[in-house]
């Protein structure tokens, strides 16, 4: 399946995953939407990601903060001088790349040795302007990572929550990179959501939580039912390190193109907490009452981006089988990340049948994610919610009317069995949380 790039991106487009964004218009260059059923994929990832790090632990709290921030925190942060990539231009075809991505001298575009000007470093931040007046003190950045407004927080999180470290404050949002070479779908963009934990720990403790936070986040993967052997933990080498970590791994998947960064832990010592308490002038240190010390804590830092933890789920659940002679794509996601749970299908449109079906539909939907169609002819639609990954149908048919029992059909192993109407809502309840 070389060319599982292309199965995904044309099934997203076909069944309401992800459509190019401004479409109509042409598209604008890797901006993707998210549809129907794609929000609800991404929603359910964002959820299980809360559930895990926020919901299940007596020791993170959530954020939301903004994604303007005051500019000094861009100079603090460090990201106003070093939040760059090296950029060259191809003299013959004019367009721009990253100079650490080209093999050799060879362009890319013009597939054959050109010259590039000397490389010179490209801020990533965008730059927009607070108010009506265009200058350049009015400035300010859509932020390039959702981390910065953690530690702003930091002491009015300590404040109001009754927190002391080790203890994490985790936030989901949107955040802006100017890439260069953005591309591979939704995998790198210049807007994306990422899911970011900050931990705050006394000094002596960063090592060992280190470690841990990199075998839960491996974890996460892989107990929402991503392969193994398709991700890996991979060290940065001491080249590779962001200018504020010491040690980073990243979680890497095994994308159709080569290895992928999903998540990055970095280890960031106390580089922000005392940068941005040098810059503001505020005292950003824990006191620590039982052992009567002062210190800044260090901080332990999972990053991860949704756009791409949706898209390797999507790319994993992939699978084709023949049966009977036909082509089946089946998405086999976890019941948890599935979009839809449970279609609601009436044999025909039959008058008979379509109010009893339609009745079910509306109870379940007070349960979960509901799905009602009555087009097409019932194996069309099978294919079809098979390709959006929900794990049970549901089939009203003649013999209902006799019965009142419907048929429930599992996805991945296409077995039937006949259950009452009374028992559909328990017993869907019951398989959906197994
Ligand atoms: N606060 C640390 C930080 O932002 P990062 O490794 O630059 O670290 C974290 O970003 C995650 O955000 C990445 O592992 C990736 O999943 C996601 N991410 C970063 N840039 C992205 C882009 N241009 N498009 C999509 N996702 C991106």
């Amino acid at each position: 399946m070389s060319d599982l790039l292309d199965v995904i991106t044309n099934l997203a487009k076909r069944r309401g995953f992800v459509f190019p964004s401004s479409e109509i218009y042409g598209g604008l260059a890797s901006t993707w939407d998210y549809g129907p059923v794609g929000v609800e994929l991404k929603r359910n990832v964002k959820e299980q990601w809360w559930r895990s790090m926020v919901q299940c632990r007596d020791d993170v709290v959530g954020l939301d903060a903004a994604i303007l921030m005051a500019p000094d925190v861009w100079e603090a942060s460090g990201h106003l001088a070093t939040f760059t990539d090296p950029l060259v231009d191809c003299t013959v075809c004019k367009r721009r790349f990253r100079a650490d991505q080209l093999d050799d001298r060879d362009c890319p575009n013009n597939k054959k040795g050109c010259e590039f000007t000397e490389a010179r470093e490209f801020n990533l931040m965008f730059k927009t302007f607070l108010g009506p007046v265009e200058d350049d003190t009015h400035v300010v950045y859509l932020r390039p990572e959702t981390a910065q407004g953690i530690f702003v927080n930091f002491p009015n999180v300590v404040t109001t929550s009754r927190r002391k470290p080790p203890f994490g404050i985790a936030q989901i949002g949107k955040s802006f990179r100017n890439e260069i070479t953005p591309g591979k779908f939704t995998f790198r963009t210049r807007e994306f959501e990422q899911m970011e934990m900050e931990f705050f720990v006394p000094p002596e403790q960063a090592g060992e939580w280190f470690e841990y936070w990199v075998e839960e986040r491996r974890r996460w993967y892989v107990e929402l039912g991503m392969k193994p052997e398709r991700l890996r933990i991979r060290p940065h080498e001491q080249d590779e390190l962001s200018h504020y970590s010491s040690e980073t791994v990243d979680v890497e998947y095994e994308f159709p193109w080569g290895w992928g960064e999903l998540e990055g832990i970095a280890n960031r010592g106390d580089y922000d907490l005392r940068q941005h308490g040098e810059h503001s002038g505020k005292d950003l240190s824990y006191y620590d009452q039982p052992n009567e010390r002062r210190y800044l804590p260090h901080v332990i830092e999972p990053a991860a981006g949704c756009d791409r933890a949706t898209l390797a789920f999507l790319m994993d659940a992939y699978d084709e089988e023949e049966v009977r002679g036909e082509k089946r794509v089946v998405l086999r996601l976890d019941h948890r990340l599935a979009p839809v749970k449970i279609a609601v299908l009436p044999l025909s449109k039959n008058p008979d049948l379509v109010p009893v079906a339609r009745k079910i539909a509306d109870d379940l939907r007070q349960l979960t994610m509901v799905d009602y169609d009555e087009t097409q002819a019932i194996g069309r639609r099978y294919r079809r919610q098979d390709e959006l990954g929900t794990p049970f149908a549901v089939t009203v048919d003649f013999e209902t009317l006799e019965d009142q029992a419907v048929t429930i059909r599992e996805r991945d192993s296409m077995v039937q069995v006949r259950v009452p109407i009374s028992a559909v809502g328990e017993e869907l309840g019951r398989r959906l949380q197994a």
